[in-house]
């Protein structure tokens, strides 16, 4: 004779297979839910530290030197004649690093800044025609730096130049004035 509980306990196979299912699965959702829980905490820490490290070290730009020693007034010296704005020489050593060039006239030695004072092409230095030229449209500026061709509004801008204590000539890139400015200021190196 059977059992009456044979039936009345025994847990069909589909079904015991459909609970597992159900189980693993509400396990791996708890499981998800808190994995993004965690990650959102993680998220909120690490975005407040960072703001505050950020607010310890305040954000720094650091800029490369703009001082340089670009030797002494025996280095610019020249037997040429003046040309008609009295100048003798033009050095370019400078240009393609620094972006200066370095003008000896009758009296002075100055950084004329290689930048057009259109719209800020690097202009270049044609020793046979003794003028500046912009690649970009064609502004033309003479050996002084003052402009007479294009639409370069004014004279190339200038660095500050000075003289140390052992007469070493430095050129402060980070120091530019106008034409105007500059011959106001005096800030060039008097040779005669
Ligand atoms: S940038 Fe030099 S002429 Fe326009």
């Amino acid at each position: 004779m059977s059992s009456p509980f044979n039936h009345s306990h025994a847990i069909p196979e589909h079904s015991t297979g459909h609970t597992d299912e159900g189980l693993s699965r509400r396990a791996f959702l708890d499981k998800s839910i808190s994995v993004f829980g965690w990650g959102v905490v993680a998220t909120t820490l690490g975005v407040g530290l960072f703001e505050n490290l950020r607010f310890l070290y305040p954000s720094v730009v650091f800029h490369p030197p703009s001082k340089y020693i670009i030797g002494g007034i025996h280095d610019f010296v020249s037997d040429e004649k003046p040309d008609q704005y009295g100048v003798i020489s033009v050095d370019t050593r400078f240009k393609k690093d620094h972006r200066f060039f370095v003008v000896r006239d009758k009296e002075r030695i100055f950084a004329l800044y290689a930048r057009c004072t259109h719209l800020g092409c690097t202009v270049n230095w044609f020793e046979d025609l003794n003028i500046f030229k912009c690649p970009c449209h064609g502004s033309e500026f003479r050996s002084n730096g003052h402009e007479f061709a294009g639409p370069a509004p004014r004279p190339l801008d200038r660095h500050h130049i000075s003289m140390d204590s052992e007469k070493r000539i430095i050129v402060d890139t980070a120091l530019v004035y106008s034409q105007k400015e500059f011959e106001k200021q005096k800030i060039y190196i008097r040779v005669a």
